[in-house]
């Protein structure tokens, strides 16, 4: 992807998203007192919201993933998931556009981009999307679609997709849809489909699951169609089962091409259930001054990103794949003393001992020990 500088840590524009707009924005609209409003974020301000943050962040650890409950009902965890877990997610989206620049290298010729951020909560990933976008030669003009079932923290997604692009320079039209992602009215045609954190909420009734996902899938260009999930082995394995029926049912094909990642094949997912599963995490810390003081009155240091996701190739734009059967990608962590991993194969994860592997790299079998 032409960009003007390689994202190689976390851009300026994340610092500003993260450390000035987002703060502002929580405390002009959700400071109790309107005195309070229009001042800069302070350390009362600080204790204020981490409050929030600390409950909202004990309801997801505890009531996931039997319970979820409606969350973004209450203003004050609108603001704390706006303050804390907003970048967090972000984090995890920004780390896989740089993984795979490729798949958004194809958005580049076009002058207009229409997006759809499905589950958008208050726009996370598109917002992330628009510190890609905003390091481009040429702007793009955008059309983001926002849907999710709570109105209120898409409002908030939109003030804040608005004040950002109005930052970075971009024109940018947003519209709000107020519905379960499977009864939402979809554009003619979308350029890049993202679902972040979503399907671990929500699922779609059985008789709505095939005739949406090839609705979509069909009306998908470009970019294709990019799920994030928790790392949490109920929902990776969620999405391998997606996958799978997606790929029987609405892709039809055997072409890893049809895959942007993480999958090097286009076989049964071997991972979709049994004890292992399939996620990532990469040592990384989250930029942000406000980030480090909430995550510090959390009392845990964040020193990786981890995530599950599926990135799926629009019908039209097949994914780039490097053409040699003797690579795969390792999908776990060195299980024993013998340097042993487990590499993904349709239908199976096997063993191969490899002294360098790790979670998520690719390996060339060539001189492997079996
Ligand atoms: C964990 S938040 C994720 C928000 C954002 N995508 C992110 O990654 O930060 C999940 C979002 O899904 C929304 N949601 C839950 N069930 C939904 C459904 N059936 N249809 C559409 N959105 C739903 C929630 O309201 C919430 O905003």
């Amino acid at each position: 992807m032409k960009t003007k500088k390689r994202i190689s840590s976390y851009p300026p524009e994340w610092l500003h998203l993260v450390d000035t707009l987002i703060p502002s924005y929580v405390k002009e609209t959700y400071s109790p007192k309107p005195a309070w409003r229009l001042k800069p974020f302070s350390e009362v301000d600080t204790s204020f919201f981490s409050q929030s943050i600390l409950a909202l962040s004990a309801l997801f650890t505890e009531d996931r993933p039997h319970k979820v409950p409606a969350y973004f009902q209450h203003a004050r965890y609108r603001s704390a998931y706006m303050l804390y877990f907003l970048p967090l997610s972000a984090a995890k989206f920004l780390n896989l556009f740089r993984l795979h620049e490729a798949a958004l290298a194809s958005l580049l010729p076009l002058k207009h981009i229409t997006i759809l951020d499905l589950g958008s909560g208050p726009a996370t990933a598109s917002l992330t999307l628009l510190i890609f976008l905003a390091r481009l030669d040429h702007k793009p003009e955008l059309t983001i679609h926002l849907v999710d079932t709570n109105a209120h923290i898409m409002r908030d997604g939109e003030a804040l997709l608005n004040r950002f692009a109005e930052h970075l320079g971009i024109k940018l039209t947003v519209h709000r849809h107020a519905s379960t992602f499977w009864e939402a009215p979809l554009p003619e045609k979308i350029d890049f489909t993202i679902l972040g954190n979503l399907l671990n909420e929500a699922d779609a009734p059985r008789a709505k699951q095939a005739p949406f996902w090839q609705d979509l899938y069909k009306r998908s260009q470009h970019a294709g169609i990019l799920f994030v999930e928790p790392a949490a082995r109920s929902s990776s394995q969620k999405l391998g089962s997606l996958r799978d029926s997606f790929l029987e049912t609405h892709i039809k094909s055997d072409n890893p091409a049809t895959i942007w990642g993480p999958c090097l094949h286009a076989g049964k997912c071997p991972l979709a259930t049994g004890r292992d599963w399939c996620h990532f995490s990469f040592p990384s810390h989250i930029d942000g001054k406000l980030f480090k003081k909430f995550s510090q009155k959390l009392g845990s240091e964040r020193t990786w990103v981890k995530y599950s996701y599926l990135w799926l190739a629009s019908p039209h734009t097949p994914a780039l794949k490097i053409n040699n059967p003797d690579i795969r990608l390792v999908v776990s962590d060195r299980l024993t003393d013998d340097q042993s991993v487990l590499i993904c194969e349709p239908k199976t994860a096997r063993k191969i001992i490899h002294a360098t592997a790790r979670r998520g790299t690719v390996i060339s079998l060539k001189g492997v020990i079996e």
